[in-house]
């Protein structure tokens, strides 16, 4: 079976609210568990700087999301959680994918297209005020994706023509210098709900109708106090259809919960009785994780560490990587022979197997990533043939590291996550 490469970025701009909650982080954190799956989660944080001059309020964000996620219970561990900035090589991919990239491509960009219309509409120059970043926008988020060779983008229907126009770059590369790139797709999961805001509708910061995740209890109580409600008097029989209150509980409740309160509701719940129903129910949830968010947001070094941590994990794969593009564009040393030599030297920048027999007569391997750092130790086996069989597992699928699990010998500060990272590199470059 192979692995199935997730990747998505979170903007760092403002602080996470309950819709992103339920639309994003949740429904993330879950899949990360999943089997046969290698999840990315990042902070977009250039992508921010598109939207937000305000340096304090970008860090802020940083801190905030991060650790958001991570007291929602991301496992860094798990999944390669890492902040787009530590990562250099991302915005040196953003210029060998401008140079392959139409400008009437980006001119048919839907945010860009509607900042335009708006200046048309004021009567003003198309251009009015959009930065070159706005218009640069798309090709940074195809860099993001297509450097860690991601199978899979989930992402909200808005972003969905982004991830058409990471194809398409990706698809001009690899027409032009061989095939490097693999071709991402959008995943929308249309069961996961949109909340809807205090007002009634969809939650969002631009509508300024949001409940913050972390909110204390009582500004929690607060908030769900200022939910729209209809008039109705209590007794009166109440509609669950179009009650933002009754959505929001849902999105929190099982099944069974959500069918009594549907009843309270046919029985004339009163307005007030209903919030509170809401809050312990959206409290009960949100409690254990606020106290883990505390603690995070508390220890910005931690998380600082966290990510770091990530980065280096993510640079695994991007330096070798861009090294491989940058030769393929023909920015390389002028010793190195063209194409054909030049295929070789990437290749030998890949992560390898390497067989051997000790003194002890037994017959070991050991697998190192590009730059020879040791990602895993195997035990001593019997006979060659038996080493050869582990490594051959070890190459169809990452799952064999569990089966192989008592022969491998831990090696100190590498992560399961690093070495199944590595074997995808691996396998990418095999089937390249
Ligand atoms: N543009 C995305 C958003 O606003 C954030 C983002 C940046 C992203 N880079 C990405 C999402 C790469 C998915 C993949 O939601």
């Amino acid at each position: 079976m192979s692995i199935t490469r997730f990747l998505t970025g979170i903007t760092t701009t403002g602080t996470p609210h309950l819709g992103n909650f339920v639309g994003s982080i949740r429904p993330s954190v879950a899949a990360s568990l999943r089997p046969g799956v290698q999840s990315f989660y990042f902070l977009a944080d250039y992508h921010a700087l598109i939207k937000c001059e305000d340096p304090v309020r970008i860090q802020r964000s940083t801190l905030e999301i991060a650790a958001s996620w991570l007291a929602a219970g991301l496992d860094p561990e798990k999944v390669t959680f890492y902040r787009q900035s530590d990562i250099p090589e991302i915005p040196e991919l953003t210029w060998l994918l401008t140079c392959v990239t139409g400008k009437g491509l980006l001119n048919r960009a839907h945010a860009y297209k509607a900042s335009v219309d708006k200046n048309h509409e004021a009567g003003r120059e198309s251009d009015d005020g959009v930065t070159a970043g706005l218009f640069m926008y798309p090709v940074l988020m195809a860099a993001d994706i297509l450097m860690f060779k991601a199978h899979k983008v989930p992402v909200g229907r808005d972003q969905v023509q982004h991830i058409e126009m990471a194809r398409d770059m990706g698809a001009s590369f690899n027409h032009l210098y061989g095939e490097h790139f693999v071709l991402p797709e959008a995943v929308i999961d249309d069961h996961v709900a949109t909340l809807p805001g205090l007002d009634g509708r969809k939650m969002s910061k631009s509508y300024d109708n949001t409940i913050p995740l972390f909110s204390s209890r009582a500004l929690l109580q607060k908030l769900i106090g200022g939910i729209v409600t209809d008039s109705r008097a209590p007794g009166e029989p109440k509609e669950v259809e179009g009650s933002a209150l009754f959505q929001i509980y849902q999105a929190f409740a099982t099944p069974e919960e959500t069918a009594a309160l549907r009843q309270q509701y046919a029985d004339g719940i009163a307005w007030g009785e209903a919030k509170q129903v809401l809050l312990e129910r959206v409290d009960q949830v949100i409690a254990p994780m606020r106290a883990q968010y505390e603690a995070l947001i508390n220890d910005p070094a931690r998380i600082e560490q966290t990510l770091l941590a990530g980065a280096e994990r993510a640079r695994q794969i991007a330096t070798p990587f861009i090294r491989e593009l940058r030769s393929a564009v023909g920015l390389r040393s002028l010793v190195q022979a063209s194409s054909a030599k030049a295929a070789k030297a990437t290749k030998t920048a890949l992560p390898s197997f390497k067989q051997y027999r000790e003194k002890d007569g037994k017959f070991y391997f050991k697998f190192v990533d590009a730059n020879g750092r040791l990602l895993l130790q195997s035990t001593g086996f019997d006979a060659p043939k038996e080493a050869g069989q582990a490594i051959a597992q070890l190459q169809r699928s990452p799952d064999a590291l569990q089966a192989l699990g008592a022969r491998l010998a831990p090696v100190e500060g590498v992560t399961p996550t690093d070495v199944s990272a590595a074997l995808q590199v691996l396998a990418d470059a095999a089937a390249a």
